[in-house]
């Protein structure tokens, strides 16, 4: 059944665990979703971004997640619209029937440039209430996602600031979140800890200096009631780098989130943690591996059908990591 983002995050919150959002484009990364899910018996949370909605059509999007909502009574699903970048978006997508929207006024409408606190509380108060007033929930978002080395968002094509960003944008305040959740009224509120979107999260493991595990504690004892959020969340799974390597791909040394990091984060008030570009790279892995073994195969059929199995391992081990599993 479709519920509200805060009816399952209050119960994530009430027995302490993680719900990973993946986010969702065709059809093999939904069933990759809900196969994992109805496997593990966890709740699911599926989003989609402005780059999906170009992609695959609003109501191609719409009625993929209605679908599995069909097949998989027995799950509850929220259909979330990811990183909004205005309150019309999101009343655009409370009127498609997704059951949360995340209204990101972290950035402006272009998606790239930072804003004022001020303007950040203002669109996301708007959103709040008429989100509400359709029992649909709301994700806001204070501070900028951006790696705390370098300051850049990192983010080549998709969401993300453009240009440097200063310490401040890069570390959310926990006293400015606490003001920032009682000016809005959000259901849950993304934080900027040091992750980035994308493949190229960190240049080597990550360290208390790049990803601040740190900051997450100090938000959640200011804000205790508060469902945190962490973007950017993808693991950049080793295995599946050298996978795409293998077989003709050129990826460079890089990394992303430790599962183990996330896990900490969810003991300390992180309920939904977004994950997309991990799906990406075991689907590449997967298709690469098929065509290179395979070559006279031409059903994408079967190739489509690798690239499932393969982004629902990755599903399945992070339903199991943040103790989603078990809880649908
Ligand atoms: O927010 C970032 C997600 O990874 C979505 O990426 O805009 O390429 O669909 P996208
Ligand atoms: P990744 O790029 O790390 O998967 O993050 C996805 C995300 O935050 C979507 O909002
Ligand atoms: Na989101
Ligand atoms: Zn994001």
């Amino acid at each position: 059944a479709l519920i509200s983002m805060r009816q399952m995050l209050d119960h994530a919150a009430e027995h302490g665990y993680g719900v990973p959002a993946f986010n969702v484009n065709n059809l093999e990364q939904m069933r990759a979703i809900m196969e994992a899910a109805d496997e593990t018996d966890s709740p699911v949370i599926v989003q989609a971004s402005a780059g999906a909605r170009k992609y695959a059509g609003a109501p191609f999007l719409r009625h993929l997640i209605l679908a599995a909502v069909e097949e998989f009574p027995h799950i509850p699903v929220v259909m979330h619209q990811d990183h909004g970048t205005s309150p019309a978006v999101c009343q655009r997508s409370i009127q498609l029937g997704f059951s949360s929207v995340m209204m990101d006024g972290s950035l402006g409408e272009d998606g790239k440039t930072p804003t004022s606190y001020d303007y950040n509380v203002d669109v996301t108060r708007r959103t709040v209430e008429m989100a509400h007033a359709c029992g649909v929930s709301v994700e806001g978002e204070l501070g900028c996602l951006g790696s705390l080395e370098t300051g850049m968002a990192g983010e080549e094509d998709g969401v993300g600031a453009e240009g440097k960003l200063d310490m401040e944008q890069l570390l959310t305040d926990p006293e400015e979140a606490a003001d920032f959740v009682k000016a809005t009224g959000v259901d849950a509120l993304a934080i900027a800890i040091g992750t980035s979107h994308g493949a190229y999260k960190f240049t080597r493991p990550p360290t208390g200096d790049t990803l601040s595990i740190q900051r997450i504690k100090e938000i959640h004892a200011r804000i205790p009631e508060t469902h945190l959020v962490m973007h950017g969340s993808s693991s950049v799974p080793q295995e599946w780098l050298a996978v795409i390597n293998e077989f003709g791909g050129a990826i460079p040394e890089t990394y992303g989130v430790p599962v183990e990091e996330i896990v900490e984060g969810i003991r300390h008030g992180v309920r939904k943690v977004n994950i997309d570009t991990d799906l990406r790279l075991a689907s590449t892995g997967a298709v690469r591996r098929f065509m290179a073994e395979n070559p006279a195969e031409f059903d994408p059929r079967k190739f489509l059908k690798a690239s499932t199995a393969a982004m629902k391992e990755v599903c399945k081990a992070r339903y199991e990591a943040f103790g989603t599993a078990g809880n649908a």
